[in-house]
């Protein structure tokens, strides 16, 4: 009989995105995959569909947005920048990072991610590392960064208040492949 092995030690790994034309959902993967390696409970979820009554039970968020318009989220996220912009939600249990992608050619260069990042903070949620914008042409040190990112938070399991909030969450429940 073989036992499935999970470490339910861990805090459970979040990565939402939001994309136009594919470029964040292509990051988001590739950090999943990484995550997935290192034997963390992963969740991959786009922001398109993302079940927004999840959100205070997460612990750690990457999240990688795109800007579209003139410094709008994409299209199909921005049910979800109105729902944070109006919730009142207490994210203090929550860590996060956001990756925001852009074109410095544009007046609102990465307004998108920038506005996400601001409003996990303003709600609570403490930044594991500063938000990192990536111009159009860099996506090998945006996969750098990534993988830096997804090693500290799969390897710092933060604090016992911590690993206590992320067995409550459900670890088992939220490993990947939980729809
Ligand atoms: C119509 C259009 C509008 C855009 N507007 C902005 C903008 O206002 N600010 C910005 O930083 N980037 C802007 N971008 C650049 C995109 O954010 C960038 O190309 C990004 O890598 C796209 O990622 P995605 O494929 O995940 O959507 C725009 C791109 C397009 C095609």
């Amino acid at each position: 009989m073989s036992i499935p092995v999970l470490n339910l030690a861990a805090r459970p790994l979040t990565i939402l995105f939001a994309t136009e034309t594919g470029h964040a959902a292509d990051l988001a993967e590739a950090a999943a995959t990484l995550a997935l390696s290192m034997g963390a409970a992963v969740r991959l979820r786009d922001l398109a569909t993302y079940n927004t009554a999840k959100l205070a039970g997460e612990r750690d968020i990457l999240a990688i947005t795109s800007t579209h318009g003139e410094g709008d989220p994409p299209e199909s996220a921005i049910d979800f920048f109105d729902f944070l912009d109006e919730s009142e939600l207490d994210l203090h249990e929550v860590r996060f990072a956001v990756m925001a992608l852009g074109d410095s050619g544009y007046d609102e260069f990465c307004g998108a991610g920038k506005r996400l990042d601001r409003r996990l903070a303003a709600m609570g949620a403490a930044r594991l590392a500063p938000r990192r914008d990536v111009d159009v042409g860099e996506m090998k040190p945006a996969r750098e960064w990534l993988a830096t990112i997804v090693r500290r938070f799969v390897e710092d399991q933060g604090s016992p208040r911590g690993l206590a909030a992320g067995i409550e969450a459900g670890g088992l429940a939220h490993a990947a492949g939980e729809p």
